[in-house]
């Protein structure tokens, strides 16, 4: 239930862009080398055979982002590891709209998100990124 409920609250209709400005994105570039290679992994994880979840998590102990596929709701999770996006990628969420077109699904679903940043986070995810810095 928890993944349909970050599922739905990261897609808004007619998306928002992810701010550049964002310690967020900075971490992506730097943990990806560029949006785009994120943006091409996480697309190719949610193309991978098989029915379950796509998830951007944020391991704060490692400081590192990864994108992961999950089965279930409740198995595989990553200990510690934080949901940042979700794409549910169980046939209901696209067989009705797209049939066996999973791309188109995914193709939609980047022109959905909602990349509204919490201030929070932002400057949470900030503090793990100095901190680092300053270990060396
Ligand atoms: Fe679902």
């Amino acid at each position: 239930m928890r993944l349909h409920e970050y599922y739905f609250g990261n897609i808004i209709k007619g998306g928002k862009a992810i701010d550049k400005n964002t310690n967020f994105y900075t971490k992506i570039v730097d943990d990806f080398e560029s949006y785009e290679n994120w943006e091409k992994d996480f697309r190719a994880v949610g193309s991978m055979r098989g029915i379950g979840w796509v998830v951007l998590y944020y391991d704060g102990k490692a400081d590192q982002l990864f994108n992961a596929w999950i089965n279930e709701h409740d198995v595989g999770h990553l200990s510690g590891a934080i949901p940042m996006l979700v794409m549910d990628v169980f046939e209901h969420a696209f067989m009705i709209d797209y049939g066996l077109k999973r791309a188109d699904y995914i193709e939609a679903f980047f022109k959905a998100i909602d990349w509204t940043i919490d201030p929070d986070t932002d400057k949470w995810i900030f503090k793990w990124m100095r901190m680092k810095k300053e270990a060396g």
